[in-house]
């Protein structure tokens, strides 16, 4: 292997940037060279790209977001739109390409691989934490604390005003922000996609909480549970308490990356290129128990990273 390439695709999240500086660094020390694809696979596409070296990737470790640019490519889930990738593989002689992204990129990388053999090495990099095979994915860890900040902000005003405040934050089909968070946080109920949320027992946490003489409460809700203002309704129509609800929405995408970030997207950027160069070609770098492990790309996006149920159980002793 000579040359590599490296996007990002899918929701930005923070610490794409190290991964995307460890991947043109750990090349570039084994003496290859690195082709960065602009805006994920609508780039690769209409060939928006060109080479990096070391000074193309300096000065990002600490930065949110994607120097690469992110989309969601609908073209390159055609036959067609991989078709003129291809093209796109040969007229820039690329020998491996690292995908950096959530399951729906893993998804399309693996097609790409069975259609043109083109190695690839899949990063996770998601703030929703659903890859299956990788305990974390990048930009969690960074996302979670944003949403902790938040949860100790609003809980000076709950806590002022004696109000019951409903926090919605991200995650279409994973509760793993909610959950952590929540724990976190310290939230009174949490609500998330992957389990029956039921109100009544919002609503009875909350009694329990008031009959003690506790005036506040957090509750949080991932997005793909329920939305947060018609969860609000529903309380306060259930209890005819005054509810607030605070929608987080793009902020916990963005910011800083946190160590933890940095050093997972520094450790898994520069293996996908070891993946790259030993051959090891449809694979994606993941974490488990503190390790660096490699997983199947076709075993990515077949089913969810699971909640820790006992993660969930605690939280809900903690509140009780
Ligand atoms: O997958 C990451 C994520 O932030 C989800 O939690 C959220 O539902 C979705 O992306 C939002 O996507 P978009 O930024 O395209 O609206």
């Amino acid at each position: 292997v000579q040359r590599i390439a490296v996007l990002t695709s899918g929701g930005d999240s923070p610490g794409m940037n190290a991964a995307i500086r460890a991947v043109v660094r750990k090349a570039i020390f084994h003496g290859l060279e690195v082709i960065g694809i602009q805006r994920g696979y609508s780039g690769f596409i209409d060939a928006d790209m060109g080479p990096m070296n070391l000074s193309s990737v300096a000065d990002i470790i600490h930065r949110g977001g994607t120097i690469l640019r992110t989309a969601r490519s609908e073209e390159f889930k055609t036959p067609q739109g991989r078709a003129k990738a291809h093209e796109n593989v040969l007229r820039f002689g690329i020998q491996g390409l690292v995908v950096i992204g959530g399951d729906g990129s893993f998804r399309g990388a693996n097609v790409f691989h069975e259609e043109y053999g083109l190695p690839v090495a899949g990063v996770p990099g998601t703030i929703d934490n659903d890859i299956a095979g990788t305990d974390y994915s990048i930009g969690f860890d960074t996302a979670v604390n944003t949403v902790v900040e938040a949860i100790n902000k609003i809980r000076d005003t709950a806590t002022s005003h004696e109000r019951t405040f409903i926090l919605e934050v991200m995650g279409r089909e994973s509760g793993h922000i909610a959950l952590t968070a929540g724990l976190a946080g310290g939230a009174e109920s949490i609500l998330i996609p992957e389990l029956d949320n039921n109100i009544n027992e919002v609503c009875e946490k909350l009694y329990r909480g008031y009959k003690r003489g506790k005036l506040h409460s957090i509750i949080i809700v991932a997005e793909g549970a329920a939305s947060g203002l018609e969860i609000g309704k529903k309380l306060h129509e259930m209890t005819g308490l005054e509810t607030k609800v605070t929608i987080l929405g793009h902020l916990q995408r963005g910011g800083t990356p946190t160590a933890f970030d940095r050093i997972l997207a520094s450790r898994m950027g520069a293996t996908a290129v070891e993946m790259l160069m030993s051959g090891n070609a449809k694979h994606m770098v993941g974490i488990a128990g503190g390790k660096i492990v490699s997983e199947s790309l076709a075993d990515t996006f077949k089913c969810k990273n699971a909640i820790d149920l006992e993660l969930y159980k605690l939280a809900g002793i903690l509140s009780i």
